[in-house]
């Protein structure tokens, strides 16, 4: 599939997005080992959630959807059932880790696996700790890619693990084992990544407890279903904030969109960047901060991006690499080798693709350099089966002269389903 993007001179509307990727995964996740049933409303229904929801069917959950209600009946912390098949998490690397945490502690046989670019990437930063729990593995360049075997142990060892990547989807597969682990396990990174985990175990009657950068569970809590409302998906509203920030004529407001201080680190980085934001109706959603964002748009002026920031906006860099272009002075992103590791090398296709539009950016080994200023040229260019890539192309075609066509453009729907009818529902002609 293809997207055609015009330049756009206004950008204007109210909208809402699609939830959360995270934290709906991990509502069919928890929603599973929980006890009693687990309602959960305004769900992702991409595809990488839907892996996550055949995955957890196979080991003999009921999940059902009633008029856009998803009802997930738990199954307790010992009620899965060892799958018959193998489990596909597609593109999804946020099923896979979490999913080889709780296959950790299962008393039966699993094989795991996914598409061209999940089975490239790096899994050894969950099956050396998991191993080090009790579970074994068994796949290529030892254990370290999928697809992978995995032969669980109901009894796990409780660990202190020291992770070295910062990263939401290694702390939660461990979290996740310590589920079903005699005693505290501890996991300590380096910088706070995304806390959904920790926050919706908690929501479900886990004991979690956060010090500093460590994080420790307590090992076979009872946890019980509840009613979950995903909030709107940060990661999905940046394309448009982004957007709205580059355009001078531009007034957005993104509705009902998680505000988690672990994940909102593009609008801490729009607003260094001089960008006008406000925000309104601030509450609590099942233990999540939700609100709405209202960006008006300007010139935006170069920043630095590194260091503990990164984590909280890992996938937004991207779209911010296409506001960098255009701002005013220089804009160095560092400290992000792991963007490396996504489901693109991410530091490479952004230079890429927007090479293509006349961008020129200094690839390094953890981050990028790109000159402020550029002006955008319409250009054919491609997802590289990506969806963050496909919908941060789309944003500089709106930034663009002339006419951009991004192909390979259905991966969009790995996160954002109606991507394109939103984006056009606040394009002004
Ligand atoms: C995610 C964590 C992040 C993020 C991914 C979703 C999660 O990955 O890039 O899209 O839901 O835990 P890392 O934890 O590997 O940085």
């Amino acid at each position: 599939m293809k997207l055609i993007v015009k330049h756009c001179q206004k950008l204007s509307g109210r909208i809402s997005v699609p939830g959360d990727k995270s934290i709906s995964h991990r509502s069919i996740m928890f929603g599973a080992l929980a006890q009693g049933k687990t309602e959960i409303s305004n769900f992702l229904m991409g595809a990488d959630c839907l892996s996550t929801m055949a995955c957890f069917k196979a080991m003999g959950v009921e999940i059902d959807n009633t008029a856009g209600v998803i009802t997930v009946s738990g199954k307790g912390l010992d009620g899965l059932q060892e799958p018959a098949e193998v489990l596909d998490c597609g593109n999804s690397g946020t099923t896979t880790r979490l999913l080889l945490g709780i296959l950790a502690g299962q008393p039966f046989f699993s094989v795991v696996t996914g598409d061209h670019s999940l089975r490239s990437r790096p899994m050894g930063r969950v099956t050396k700790p998991l191993t080090q729990m009790g579970a074994r593995f068994a796949g290529r360049k030892n254990s370290t890619l999928l697809p992978l075997a995995v032969q669980g142990m109901p009894f796990l060892k409780a660990i202190h693990y020291q992770t070295p990547v910062a990263s939401a989807q290694i702390k939660s597969s461990i979290l996740l084992a310590g589920l079903f682990a005699d005693g505290v396990t501890e996991v300590t990174e380096p910088a706070t990544s995304r806390d959904h985990t920790e926050r919706m175990l908690q929501y479900f009657g886990a004991k979690v407890d956060t010090h500093q950068h460590t994080i420790a569970i307590s090992g076979r809590p009872v946890l019980t279903g509840r009613k979950v409302t995903v909030p709107g998906d940060i990661s999905s509203a940046a394309f448009f904030l982004v957007a709205a920030a580059s355009i001078p004529d531009a007034d957005v407001t993104v509705t009902g969109v998680g505000l988690n201080p672990t994940r909102d680190g593009v609008l801490e980085v729009l607003q260094n960047m001089g960008a006008n934001l406000k925000f309104f109706n601030r509450r609590v959603v099942a233990g999540e901060p939700v609100g709405d964002v209202r960006v008006q748009g300007g010139t935006l002026k170069g920043t630095v991006i590194g260091g503990d920031m990164i984590p909280r906006l890992i996938d937004e860099i991207p779209v911010l690499a296409v506001a960098a272009a255009v701002a005013q002075g220089k804009t160095t992103f560092k400290d992000a080798a792991e963007l490396r590791v996504k489901e693109t090398d991410r530091i490479a296709t952004v230079a890429r693709e927007l090479a293509k539009f006349g961008v020129s950016i200094q690839e390094q080994p953890d981050g990028m350099i790109i000159a402020g200023q550029q002006s955008l040229t319409g250009a054919v260019c491609t997802s590289h089966g990506d969806h963050r890539i496909a919908m941060a192309m789309a944003v500089a075609g709106l930034l663009a002269s002339g006419e951009t066509v991004v192909t390979g453009a259905d991966s969009v729907d790995i996160s954002f389903p109606g991507f394109e009818r939103v984006l056009n529902s606040l394009i002004i002609k």
